[in-house]
C-alpha cells in the first residue's frame, strides 16, 4: 500500500486537460468488437479499469493494434465472439462486467464466465442476471448473485424492461443484448442515466429511439463505427474542478471535457453552491444525439453555500457524490444528498467510506440510508484516510489535502490507477 501525504497548497492555477472517459472507453472497445470493419479510437483511457476492457475483448476474438495515442480495433461481429478457455478477468471495472454479458447472452449456445478482483467479487450482477434470463440467456452466478458468474448465449427473445433502479450499467447491457433479440425490445428509466451507449449505438447505424423514459432498440448483425476521439472524463475532471473551487485564490482551465448533460450533475450542483464553474454544458434533450460535446471548464475558488441533491438528480452526478461531500465542509449551512442508495454497491460502500473517511479529517456529517447530510464547518482539519482500494476515496482524501488546515496522508493512493493514473502529476502541475 502507498501511504502519500498532500500538504495544504497555497493556491492552483494553470490548465490541463484531464484524463480521457472511462465510461466511453468501455464503450468504444466493446461495440467496436462487435462490428467488422477496423475502428480507429483516438485517446482511448490507458487505465487499468478500461485497460481489463482491451484484454477482454482480445480475449474473445477482437485484434486490438496501438500506435501512439491511437488504437485500432478490428471486431468479431455482433454474433462472433469467441468462448476463451477460462474466466475472462474484469479486474475492478464494474462497468465491463454489467456490459460485457449483454454482448455475450446473444451468442447462441456459447458460455462464457467472467470474474474479477475482490472488490468486483462483493459487487452485485442479479441486476442484469434478471433481464437477461427473461431475455432467454442462462446466468448462473455465486450464491446467485455475484461474481464469478457465467452468461450461455441463446437467440434472445425481444422484451419490455422497467429497470428497478436507474443505472447505466444496467440500462447498457440490455440494449447490447437488444442487438441480438427477435424484434424491437425497450428499457424503461425511472430517471435519466448516462446515455453515451444510446448515442454510440446511434452512431453505429442501429435504429435507437427514445421516447419519454422509454429507449427502444431494434436488432441487428451488423454495426459499423466511424473513427472515435474520446472526451475529458467528466467524473476525473471534476476532482480538479472541486480541488480549484476549495482552495482559496485558485483559477484553473480544464481542457477538452465532456458535457454530455447525463454527465455533467455535479457541475449544476456546484454551480447551485454558488460555485464559480463555467463551461457550454449540454442542454438536456429528449433525442438521442450521436455525438458525444465537449467544452473546456473554468473554475475559480469562492464562497459555496450548502444544497439539497434530489433523487432524480443522483444518477447524473453519481460518480461525483462524494465530492459533493467535500464540497459541503466548506459550503456555509447544510449539504444534503438522498436518493443515493446505489452508492452503496460501487467499488466501495461509498455511503460508509466517505462518511468514516471525512468524519476522520474532521467534517460533520451524518449517513443515512441513501445519502448523508454535511454540516460546513469551515473547511478540514485534515489526517489520514484510507482508500479502502477505490479510486474515488483515493483522489478524494488527495484534493482534501490540499484545502484541509494539517493536510492528508492518504493510504492506497495508487488506488487512481484504476481511473486516472496520472493523478496526483496532473494535481502537482497545478500548484
Ligand atoms: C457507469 C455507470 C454508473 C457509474 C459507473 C460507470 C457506466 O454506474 O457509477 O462508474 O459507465 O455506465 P450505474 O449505472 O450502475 O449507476
Amino acid at each position: 500500500m502507498t501511504a502519500v501525504r498532500v500538504d495544504p497548497a497555497a493556491r492552483l492555477s494553470g490548465e490541463l486537460r484531464p484524463p480521457t472517459d472511462k465510461s466511453l472507453s468501455h464503450r468504444a472497445a466493446i461495440l467496436a468488437a462487435m462490428t467488422t470493419a477496423t475502428v480507429r479510437v483516438r485517446g482511448y483511457l490507458q487505465a487499468a479499469d478500461t485497460l481489463s476492457t482491451l484484454a477482454a475483448v482480445q480475449r474473445l476474438g477482437a485484434r486490438v493494434e496501438r500506435s501512439g495515442d491511437e488504437l485500432a480495433i478490428t471486431g468479431v461481429g455482433p454474433r462472433g465472439a469467441v468462448a476463451p478457455d477460462g474466466a475472462i478477468d474484469v479486474g475492478n471495472a464494474g462497468t465491463l462486467m454489467r456490459l460485457l454479458p449483454g454482448w455475450l447472452a446473444a451468442q447462441d449456445g456459447a458460455s462464457f464466465t467472467l470474474d474479477g478482483d475482490d472488490s468486483i467479487r462483493r459487487r452485485p450482477v442479479d441486476r442484469i442476471a434478471e433481464p437477461l434470463r427473461r431475455m432467454g440467456a442462462e446466468v448462473t452466478a455465486t450464491d446467485d448473485r455475484l461474481p464469478p458468474f457465467t452468461v450461455t448465449g441463446a437467440r434472445l427473445r425481444a422484451i419490455d424492461y422497467e429497470l428497478p433502479v436507474a443505472s447505466g450499467q444496467v440500462k447498457s447491457c440490455v440494449l447490447l443484448a437488444a442487438l441480438g433479440a427477435d424484434g424491437a425490445t425497450s428499457v424503461i428509466e425511472p430517471a435519466p442515466s448516462r446515455d453515451h451507449t444510446e448515442r454510440m449505438l446511434a452512431a453505429a447505424g442501429a435504429e435507437i429511439r427514445r421516447e419519454g423514459r422509454t429507449v427502444t432498440v431494434a436488432p441487428t448483425g451488423q454495426l459499423a463505427l466511424d473513427d472515435l476521439t474520446i472526451p475529458g472524463d467528466p467524473s476525473s475532471a471534476a476532482f480538479l474542478v472541486a480541488a480549484a473551487l476549495i482552495v482559496p485564490g485558485s483559477r484553473v482551465v480544464l481542457r477538452g471535457v465532456g458535457v454530455n448533460w447525463t454527465r455533467s450533475g455535479f457541475v449544476r450542483i456546484a454551480q447551485r453552491m454558488g460555485a464559480d464553474v463555467r463551461g457550454d454544458l449540454e442542454a438536456p434533450g429528449a433525442e438521442i444525439p450521436a455525438a458525444e460535446p465537449i467544452s473546456d471548464l473554468e473554475v475559480a475558488a469562492g464562497p459555496l453555500r450548502g444544497t439539497v441533491v434530489e433523487p432524480d438528480e443522483v444518477p447524473l452526478a453519481i460518480d461525483e457524490l462524494p465530492l459533493v461531500a467535500l464540497l459541503g465542509c466548506f459550503a456555509e449551512g447544510e449539504t444534503v444528498v438522498r436518493g443515493a442508495q446505489e452508492l452503496r454497491l460501487k467499488e466501495t460502500d461509498r455511503i460508509a467510506t466517505v462518511v468514516d473517511g471525512l468524519r476522520g479529517l474532521g467534517a460533520t456529517i451524518e449517513a443515512s440510508e441513501d445519502g448523508f447530510v454535511v454540516t460546513g464547518s469551515g473547511g478540514l482539519r485534515g489526517g489520514r484516510i484510507a482508500s479502502h482500494g477505490d479510486h474515488r476515496l483515493a483522489m478524494l482524501g488527495a484534493v482534501a489535502g490540499l484545502a484541509a488546515r494539517e493536510g492528508v496522508e492518504v493510504d492506497g493512493m495508487q488506488a487512481a490507477e484504476v481511473s486516472y493514473p496520472r493523478f496526483m502529476h496532473d494535481l502537482a502541475r497545478l500548484m
